[in-house]
């Protein structure tokens, strides 16, 4: 297991210390992640031989992540998670205008959101580490002072868990999500995601157009490529010419989950490593990235290669553009509510 060097992530950003922590468990599962932008740098998982690989993309150095990250690599995403429609919504009959930072739209909390900012950290055991951050009233466009609290653990039954709490004092929006891109075969092997398993426990889905904003519909996946509540390689279907596949130019829609109550939103298996990844949410969505956005070879950790198909993204979420969706769940957070969101990643292997 050769972990990312800490020196290289020991520096300052906006004045604040910046460094990466390292979380353990008892089974050698390891993970390792920085305060820059909560982004998990390095997952170490066993394969069915017991052979830890890292299985997420990243950078191995601070000023990577700072210089060149357009793609959230392993990120904490807010104040909301996915598009906004014009970067527009109204709240209490007053409208707000965020950032356009993707063609017309906002994504992923604008500019800096919770992914380009410096987390206060605090490694409270050996597997878990504690990150708030304190978004000002009126950062990035939003309304309200919200106060973000971030859980990452390591747990013994090999799940990497990842709870958020979020309290605001104005009225406001909240939808906040991790963004790991994982290749369970280990990303050193340079290979594709076309021949993981996929099953996701929904049976419709949300349509974009073509500039990724959801149509309101909801829409069965049976018959269409987006059927995944069924095992089923998620190459298989990826070059069709159905025209939500060449909307999203692969796969980047958000799936409505069937069931909502800490059951199992997705499951992917790689065949070769044998490597199982089980994830779990109390969302009501989660979106599924194919990684089809970037074009040609990078160059990410350990001079690792990135391309497009090389890994995939499962995104618990509250579905994109919901602000400007009546019959979407909302997303609005009362001063007198508490935010929380939970997602899990279990890793196991075949047998
Ligand atoms: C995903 C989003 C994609 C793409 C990606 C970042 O969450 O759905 O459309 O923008 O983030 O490159």
């Amino acid at each position: 297991m050769e972990l990312i060097d800490k020196n290289y992530f020991n520096g300052r950003v906006d004045n604040e210390q910046v460094l990466l922590f390292t979380l353990k468990n008892k089974k050698g599962m390891t993970c390792q992640i920085t305060n820059f932008g909560a982004r998990i740098v390095s997952l170490f998982v066993s394969d069915k031989n017991g052979v830890f690989e890292d299985i997420v993309l990243g950078y191995d150095s601070l000023k990577e992540y700072v210089s060149t990250d357009e793609l959230y690599f392993g990120a904490a995403i807010g104040r909301y998670g996915n598009r906004i429609a014009n970067g527009k919504f109204s709240i209490e009959g007053k409208e707000y205008q965020l950032a356009k930072n993707n063609g017309n739209h906002n994504l992923h909390g604008g500019n800096k959101g919770f992914h380009n900012v410096v987390w206060k950290a605090n490694q409270i055991k050996n597997n878990r580490l504690e990150l708030t951050y304190f978004s000002k009233d009126g950062e990035e466009g939003f309304p309200g002072n919200l106060q973000v609290k971030l859980m990452y653990s390591v747990l013994e039954n090999n799940t990497l868990e990842i709870k958020y709490e979020a309290l605001t004092d104005k009225v406001t929006l909240v939808n906040l999500t991790h963004h790991s891109y994982f290749n369970l075969r280990g990303i050193r092997h340079n290979t594709t995601i076309e021949k993981h398993l996929l099953t996701i426990n929904a049976s419709t889905y949300t349509p974009i157009d073509e500039e990724g904003i959801p149509t309101g519909e909801l829409l069965s996946v049976s018959d269409t490529p987006f059927d995944f509540t069924k095992q089923k390689p998620i190459g298989k279907d990826i070059d069709s010419l159905d025209t939500q596949i060449s909307f999203g130019n692969g796969y980047d829609h958000n799936f409505v989950l069937d069931k909502n109550n800490l059951k199992i939103a997705a499951r992917v298996e790689e065949p070769i490593s044998g490597r199982t990844l089980e994830v779990f949410t109390d969302e009501p969505g989660i979106q599924f990235y194919s990684f089809n956005h970037i074009k040609g070879m990078h160059k990410g950790k350990n001079n690792i290669e990135f391309f497009p198909k090389s890994a995939f993204c499962l995104e618990t979420q509250h579905f994109p553009n919901s602000p400007n969706q009546p019959n979407f769940p909302s997303v609005v957070l009362q001063p007198e509510q508490k935010y929380t969101s939970y997602c899990g990643y279990k890793f196991d292997v075949t047998r």
